[in-house]
């Protein structure tokens, strides 16, 4: 068991650069799985969740081969197994991009539901509803997901709900497919488009990803390609966060400043001076922040994903903040360990308020998921004394060497194995 052990009360300051995108990298490996070859997958982030995949994909019969700890080649040539029962499966949730994978590439897949974060109901009924779209029958009793077809044809299909999963997991399965698919009511996170641009790069031909119509004209075959992974917007917001709630000055580099819009919109309305540039976004808080009302949404709208780090910030401004949130049913785990730290915050339903101005000091805290962990950490950073964040394996799934990028920034953060 690992936890992070954070002296706080210093304002982080300097440069910090981002690591390829932990939801894009966790789609691309699986889709590499389409061509019969070699693809190499360049700024992969080095997290556990890669690790696990890898472990996954060489079960299945792929040859991979880390060339360094941030560039993967996956030779899936010899790829002879359409079961996927890994134990590593279960713990991540992004292994159900390998029904989409083995579905289009054998017709049929055989993959363990998947595990990850626990944040209420996860339920993958979108993701069926596009394979049995596409013919295939699907079976999910005892624990497992069975999907097999005697061939694949393109089909129209509207998602109730806006879902990157099953967005991409479509895409995936409609690649091989035959005729045309249209997926209606599409994710359109950064994402869904680098994945869309990968399998394109194989030989794919599909249209208007990153709107909320994507045409995929199905393909007989796809082959290895270079790829590089973009940015991650999620780990990006975490440092910008940081940079607010320790009353600092971070610049994050090597992003993509359009992907941060809803962030930087609400850290300029709290007072933070805020400057992009091509690659970069430079924070800095050196004068008092004031709450605001922030509401998740599906991309373009305020990721899910920076809510937990956003209320944390919110509890250390002046006045009362609003955070609702509106994609997951549950996310609020984290806020009883906040408050440990003397984070002032209520939960009624799917809406969190924080009464401002919140005094915080350390204390010995439990990372309840990944992005919880990140909330905790952060306001470790701001608190006077020494926090203890247990279960830094939650956090480790996403960020890569995070208390290194902290340090060099100033930070006091030690990860101690017990
Ligand atoms: C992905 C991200 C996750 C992020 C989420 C929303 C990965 C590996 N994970 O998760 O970090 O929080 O997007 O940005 O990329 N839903 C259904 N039926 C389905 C699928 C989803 O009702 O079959 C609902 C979910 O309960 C949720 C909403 O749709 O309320 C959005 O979920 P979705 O976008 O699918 O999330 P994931 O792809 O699992």
């Amino acid at each position: 068991m690992e936890h992070y052990v954070i002296n706080g009360g210093k304002p982080l300051n300097g440069v910090v650069s981002i690591s390829g995108a932990k939801n894009a990298a966790l789609a691309i490996i699986p889709a590499a799985i389409l061509a019969k070859g070699v693809s190499t997958i360049e700024n992969l982030p080095d997290i556990a969740d890669i690790k696990n995949l890898f472990a996954i994909l060489e079960e299945l019969g792929a040859v991979c081969e880390f060339k360094n700890k941030n560039t993967l080649i996956i030779d899936s040539t010899n790829i002879n197994s359409h079961v996927a029962t890994h134990k590593m499966v279960k713990k991540i949730r992004a292994s159900y991009y390998l029904l989409g994978a083995l579905l289009s590439r054998f017709k049929k897949a055989e993959v363990d539901m998947p595990g990850g974060c626990n944040f209420g109901s996860r339920p993958m009924d979108l993701h069926m509803k596009g394979f049995e779209a596409l013919g295939a029958t699907v079976d999910t009793s005892h624990g497992r997901v069975r999907l097999s077809a005697d061939k694949l044809i393109g089909k129209t299909v509207y998602f109730d709900i806006v879902s990157v999963g099953a967005t991409i997991n479509l895409m995936i399965a409609a690649t091989l497919a035959e005729g045309t698919t249209t997926i209606d009511n599409a994710a359109r996170e950064p994402h869904v488009v680098d994945t869309a641009n990968f399998l394109n790069m194989m030989g794919a031909n599909i249209k208007g990803a990153g709107t909320n119509v994507i045409r995929i004209e199905g393909v007989t075959e796809l082959k290895g390609v270079n790829y590089t992974i973009i940015p991650d917007q999620i780990e990006a917001g975490t440092y910008m966060i940081a940079a607010a709630i320790t009353g600092g000055d971070i610049t994050v580099q090597n992003i993509i400043p359009k992907h941060m819009d809803p962030l930087t919109a609400k850290l300029t309305e709290m007072n933070c001076d805020v400057e992009e540039g091509d690659d970069f976004i430079r924070v800095r808080a050196d004068k008092p922040l004031t709450a605001v009302n922030v509401k998740t949404a599906e991309y373009p709208g305020f990721p899910t994903d920076l809510h937990p780090q956003m209320t944390a910030l919110l509890t250390i401004a002046q006045g009362k903040g609003v955070i609702t949130e509106a994609v997951w049913e549950n996310r609020f785990q984290y806020v009883q360990e906040l408050k440990r730290l003397g984070c002032q915050i209520s939960v009624n339903g799917r809406i969190a308020s924080t009464e401002g101005s919140s005094i915080l000091t350390g204390a010995e805290v439990s990372a309840t998921d990944l992005r919880a962990g990140a909330a905790l950490v952060l306001a470790g950073l701001a608190s006077q004394g020494t926090t203890k964040v247990c279960c830094a394996n939650h956090i480790n799934r996403g960020y890569e060497n995070l208390e290194e990028k902290l340090n060099a920034l100033g930070a006091d953060v030690s990860r101690v194995k017990e």
